[in-house]
C-alpha cells in the first residue's frame, strides 16, 4: 500500500502550508507529542473534527484513548457548547502527562480524565453522548461499539480513526503478517457491525489514517 502512504504523506504536507486554528498551547503539545512518538490524530483529521464539532455543537463527548490529551482538549477548544469531554487511557506514562496537559489547559474544568482500560470503564459511565471518538486498541474496535451503543441517542455520532490502517484494511488477509491479520479482522468486523446493521447510518472517509463516521438513526 505504498502508493496510498505516499499520497496520504503528500497531502497532509500540501495542506501544512495553510495557517492552523491551534493556539500556540495546544501546538506545543503536540509538537512534543511528536517529538516522544506518540501517536495522536493528523492535521487532516483535526480539520475535520473542527468542521464537523462546529456543526454538531455537542454537550457531552466520549474519548476511548487519550493519550496525552491532545485531541481531547483540540475538541474542548473547538467547542464552546461542550459541557464535559470524558475521556479514557491505560498507559501509564501517558496518563501522567495527560494530567498534566489538561490540568494547565483553559478547559480542566470540562475534562474528566479516567485513568483504565476502557473495556472496565466505559461500563461504569452514567448518562449519554452525543459524540463518542474511538481512538485506543484496534483489536478491541467492536467490543468498544457494544459498549457505548446503549450510551448514545438517536442523532449521536461514533467517530472511529485509524480504519484503514494505513491501507491494509483493503488488501486481503493472506497478504498480512500474522499481527496485522488479528487487527485487520476485528476492524473489518467494527465495519461490519456498523454498516450492515439498520440502526447506524456509516461512511469511511479517508481522511488521516481512516475515519469511520457512523450516526444513530
Ligand atoms: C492513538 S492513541 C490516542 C491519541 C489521541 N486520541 C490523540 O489524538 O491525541 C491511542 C491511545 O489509546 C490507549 N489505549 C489503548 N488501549 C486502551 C485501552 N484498552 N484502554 C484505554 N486506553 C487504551 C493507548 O495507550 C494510546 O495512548
Amino acid at each position: 500500500m505504498r502508493a496510498w502512504e505516499e499520497m496520504d504523506e503528500r497531502f497532509e504536507c500540501f495542506m501544512q502550508k495553510y495557517p492552523d486554528p491551534l493556539p500556540d498551547w495546544l501546538l506545543a503539545i503536540e509538537r512534543k507529542a511528536e517529538a516522544d512518538e506518540v501517536p495522536i490524530i493528523r492535521r487532516s483529521t483535526q480539520r475535520y473534527l473542527a468542521f464537523l464539532l462546529g456543526i454538531m455543537r455537542p454537550r457531552r463527548i466520549l474519548e476511548i484513548g487519550s493519550a496525552v490529551g491532545f485531541s481531547a482538549l483540540l475538541m474542548a477548544s473547538f467547542d464552546p457548547s461542550l459541557e464535559e469531554l470524558v475521556t479514557i487511557e491505560n498507559y501509564e506514562p501517558r496518563v501522567m502527562t495527560a494530567r498534566a496537559n489538561f490540568a494547565a489547559s483553559p478547559y480542566a474544568d470540562k475534562i474528566t480524565f479516567l485513568n483504565g482500560d476502557a473495556s472496565r470503564v466505559i461500563p461504569t459511565l452514567e448518562g449519554t453522548f452525543d459524540l463518542v471518538f474511538i481512538d485506543a486498541a484496534k483489536g478491541q474496535y467492536p467490543d468498544y461499539l457494544t459498549l457505548v451503543r446503549p450510551m448514545m441517542k438517536p442523532g449521536g455520532v461514533i467517530l472511529t480513526d485509524n480504519i484503514l490502517q494505513d491501507g491494509f484494511l483493503l488488501m486481503p488477509k493472506e497478504a498480512l503478517c500474522r499481527r496485522n491479520r488479528t487487527i485487520h479482522k476485528r476492524v473489518r468486523e467494527y465495519l461490519d457491525m456498523v454498516c450492515r446493521d439498520d440502526q447506524y447510518i456509516t461512511d469511511v472517509l479517508p481522511v488521516g489514517d481512516g475515519l469511520a463516521m457512523t450516526r444513530i438513526r
